[in-house]
């Protein structure tokens, strides 16, 4: 085997351009059946004893050089290979990707925590019940007489057993108010007590300021003293901070069973007049001062506590503080009136 052959890889061994460039070469010389030094290391045993080992001595010398300019230009690929990754895998940070979409509550949800968060700071802790209620806590313990009027406008909605209500001898309704909860409350908590409970309500009236599902949050708080004044500065407190600093009411009498005395409360809507809304106020909260029957249905003695409660409308609240005109719109699901909130 030449000599020339073998430096020929060597120079082609420096300027190799890729690690498979290498490999090549390094087969070329090495392989065991054709590397051009392992034929050329076998050819010495043919030769004369005087030549054999000084040739085998040149050979030796030229394998350990082989050797050590492949490891040589490998490594030197190797950095070249890392240093490139700089350029072709390079981050872009100017690079505009299209904005996520992201979700949000839905403004009933999110209007009820406000309402939980500004009467949390006023020492109200959240109370639930039941939107299954039995008569007697939706009706008999609030004070309403068995046949009185006052029952029909929540008189409504009646399960039969065989629709998997209890077996019982009240009969269960869907809940027209969240006052029960008042009575569940009291029933289980002695005075001074002070309870906020939002949740669904059921009614049959159906139109622009109407639904038969809606929400209500119910606030209660009983003490030695609380009076009625207390009442209205905590309910205006709460509106002012909920809807708008200049808020607009309206108290007017009203008349619940389980008050005494009972107010009604308007706020003055500031959007375009609709046919269907009978002037400028819309009624938000029915309140006034729990009636003393309330009190001792519930073990409570009307002689020594006496207190407040009210039921707000959450989505008439809401219509107010955005000028929204119909309820119905906050049911319908149109993600062109949701994604604007
Ligand atoms: N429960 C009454 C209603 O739904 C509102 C109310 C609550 C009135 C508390 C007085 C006191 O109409």
């Amino acid at each position: 085997m030449p000599a020339s052959s073998i430096d020929d890889l060597k120079s082609s061994i420096a300027s190799a351009h890729s690690l498979q460039e290498l490999a090549d070469l390094e087969q070329q010389l090495f392989s065991r059946k054709h590397g051009v030094l392992t034929l050329a290391l076998k050819e010495l045993g043919k030769l004369p004893p005087e030549e054999r080992s000084r040739r085998g001595q040149e050979l030796n010398a030229l394998k350990g050089e082989c050797t050590a300019l492949l490891e040589q230009r490998r490594g030197e690929l190797g950095n070249a290979a890392v240093g490139s990754l700089a350029e072709t895998d390079r981050m872009d940070v100017t690079l505009d990707l299209p904005a996520r979409e992201r979700g949000h509550l839905h403004l009933i949800p999110e209007f009820i925590r406000q309402v939980e968060d500004v009467f949390g700071r006023m020492g109200f802790t959240v109370a639930e019940g039941p939107e299954i209620e039995d008569e007697a806590h939706q009706f008999d313990l609030l004070n309403f007489p068995k046949e009185h009027a006052a029952r029909d406008a929540q008189d409504i909605f009646y399960l039969d057993e065989e629709s998997g209500a209890p077996a019982s001898k009240d009969r269960f309704l869907l809940r027209g108010h969240t006052s029960p909860v008042q009575v569940r409350y009291m029933q289980e908590h002695q005075p001074p007590l002070r309870i906020l409970c939002p949740g669904k309500v059921y009614r049959k009236d159906a139109d622009a300021t109407h639904s038969p599902m809606f929400h209500q949050f119910e606030g209660l708080m009983i003490g030695k003293d609380v009076s009625l004044a207390n009442m209205k500065a905590v309910m205006v407190t709460a509106m002012r901070e909920l809807i708008s600093p200049a808020a607009e009411f309206r108290f007017r009498t009203g008349f619940f069973p389980f008050v005494e005395p009972g107010l009604e409360v308007d706020m003055r809507w500031q959007g375009e007049e609709s046919a269907s809304r009978e002037g400028k106020w819309l009624e938000v909260v029915g309140c006034g001062m729990v009636h003393p029957n309330v009190l001792k249905n519930c073990g409570i003695d009307p002689k020594k506590f006496q207190g407040f409660a009210f039921g707000f409308g959450v989505e008439r609240m809401i219509m107010i503080k955005h000028q929204i005109p119909d309820l119905r719109s906050f049911f319908v699901g149109d993600l062109r009136f949701l994604k604007q909130f």
